[in-house]
């Protein structure tokens, strides 16, 4: 297995989530600074150009009135003043020549004066007298980006003037330009606070994967005693409590495997010693024929004890382990239970018990395994029998019930303690003094549920009634 080294570092959750959460940081600025800075400086030119666009709508009248006018320049220079006072901009008035291939503009009236502002070409200026609508764009100068927004003024239905709204946007530029250097300013601090927030929760987050990671191990060691503390509601939370749960699981499912072997050790050792006991006095030569005897019939009755109990050992694990193969058939189970209930006759005789059969002549058909449901019957009358005083009665039915097949064995024995009844289906569980290794019950209880049916039992005393119940 290879195991994560300092070499491998790199990868580890940890940095991985630092280098996410600082990738998407940097991700989201650098559309921030790319997207957003341009279009907010080509926005602000527009609010300029149509913050000159509507300077000239609303302060060229008294200019336009001139042109064409006997008004003498002074005037006329006043107008321009005066609406340049007004909107804050530069106004200058250019008139328009008809020449031959073209226009020519002269600038009559400026209220800048020349020397101190920048040389404008006036290309908007052409185009509104071309167009003969109000025009906008801007202006690249050796000085600066200038808005400008040309107004024409139409005399005897020509374009004959044209008035232009200017303003540098210098302003605009210096603005984009802070926007940009805060936005830089404010990233970089975001990086850092994001670099330093995601390494201290990917630490704090890779720090409980490692506690999960060393239960995990201790888990593999077979240690099962520590739980992990669950210290929140989160997915890590949620992860260590099915944890735990698993350990406590697992801490039962050891403890009853240990008690399983312990258990079935003892039961195997008893008839073992048992029999070691018997061949050494068997090997006495001076014993007498029917002690001899009696000792061959003990030897015998150990041997058919431990043959049971290995057989009941390797069906249980079979059972438990998933691994017992299955034979489902149509079965007339009226006639198998008549056949089992036969195999008694002899045990009956001997405990002077009787058995009664209840089934119907007519065939009682089920899906099961007809070896396994035989087993059950045979657990199931054997216990009416080994566990009932001597002399007792035994029904034993089979009928079709809510569209199942039910099989009961009844006795009139003492019953079981009720305090016991809820532990007789369990492994090794004996609830009296009859020498019994407490498997048969768990062994036909696991038989039911693998075809799909059930074992249930009702005691009280004088009256003890086990109803397998399986599919029709
Ligand atoms: N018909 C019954 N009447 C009274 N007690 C019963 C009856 N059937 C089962 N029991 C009680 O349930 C316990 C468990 O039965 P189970 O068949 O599992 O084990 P067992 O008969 O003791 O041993 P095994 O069947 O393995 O030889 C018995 O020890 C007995 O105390
Ligand atoms: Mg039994």
């Amino acid at each position: 297995m290879r195991r994560t080294t300092g070499r491998r570092v790199s990868l580890s959750l940890r940095n991985r989530l630092v280098l996410v959460f600082s990738a998407i940081v940097f991700a989201a600025l650098a559309v921030l600074y790319l997207y957003v800075t341009p279009g907010l400086e080509s926005r602000l030119l527009r609010d300029q150009e149509a913050g000159l666009a509507a300077n000239a709508r609303a302060h060229s009248g008294a200019i336009a009135r001139t042109v064409g006018s006997s008004d003498p320049l002074s005037l006329v220079q006043n107008h321009v003043n005066a609406a340049a006072l007004a909107t804050g901009n530069r106004v200058t008035l250019l008139l328009v020549n008809e020449v031959a291939g073209g226009r020519e503009l002269s600038a009559l009236a400026d209220s800048s004066r020349r020397s101190a502002t920048a040389a404008l070409s006036f290309a908007v200026a052409r185009r509104a007298a071309a167009s003969g609508r109000l025009e906008t764009g801007t202006e690249r100068t050796p000085a600066g980006i200038v808005g400008e927004a040309a107004y024409p003024v139409v005399f005897r239905g020509r374009v004959a003037a044209v008035v232009v709204y200017s303003a540098p946007s210098s302003n605009i530029a210096r603005t984009v330009a802070t926007v940009r250097h805060q936005i830089l300013v404010a990233g970089a601090i975001a990086l850092l606070l994001a670099l330093l927030g995601s390494y201290l929760v990917a630490r704090a987050l890779a720090q409980r994967v490692k506690r999960l990671e060393l239960a995990a191990e201790q888990v593999a060691a077979g240690n099962f005693s520590e739980p992990i503390p669950v210290d929140s509601r989160d997915e890590l939370g949620q992860l260590a409590v099915a944890f735990n749960e698993m350990q406590r699981q697992l801490t039962q499912l050891e403890s009853a495997r240990k008690k399983f072997i312990a258990t079935a050790s003892h039961e195997l050792r008893t008839p073992i010693f048992s029999l070691g006991g018997f061949v050494e006095l068997l090997e006495d030569e001076d014993l007498d024929p029917d002690t001899r005897r009696r000792f061959l019939e003990q030897v015998r009755d150990q041997v058919e004890r431990l043959r049971k109990l290995s057989v009941d050992l390797l069906d249980l694990s079979r059972l438990e382990s998933g691994s017992l193969e299955l034979r489902p058939e149509q079965v007339d189970l009226s006639e198998l239970t008549r056949s089992v209930s036969g195999e008694f006759e002899p045990v009956l005789g001997q405990h002077d018990s009787h058995l009664e059969l209840r089934v119907s002549s007519r065939r009682l058909e089920a899906i099961c395994d007809p070896v396994r449901v035989a087993q059950i019957v045979r657990i199931l009358i054997d216990n009416a029998v080994v566990h009932t005083p001597p002399g007792s009665r035994i029904m034993v039915t089979a009928r079709r019930f809510d569209g199942r097949v039910r099989l009961a064995v009844r006795d009139d024995g003492e019953g079981i303690d009720p305090q016991a009844l809820g532990r007789i289906f369990e492994p090794f569980y004996t609830a009296d003094d009859a020498q019994g290794s407490g498997l048969g019950l768990a062994i036909a209880s696991e038989l039911a549920e693998c075809m799909a049916g059930r074992l249930s039992v009702d005691s009280r005393p004088g009256e003890t009634t086990f109803t397998l119940e399986l599919p029709a």
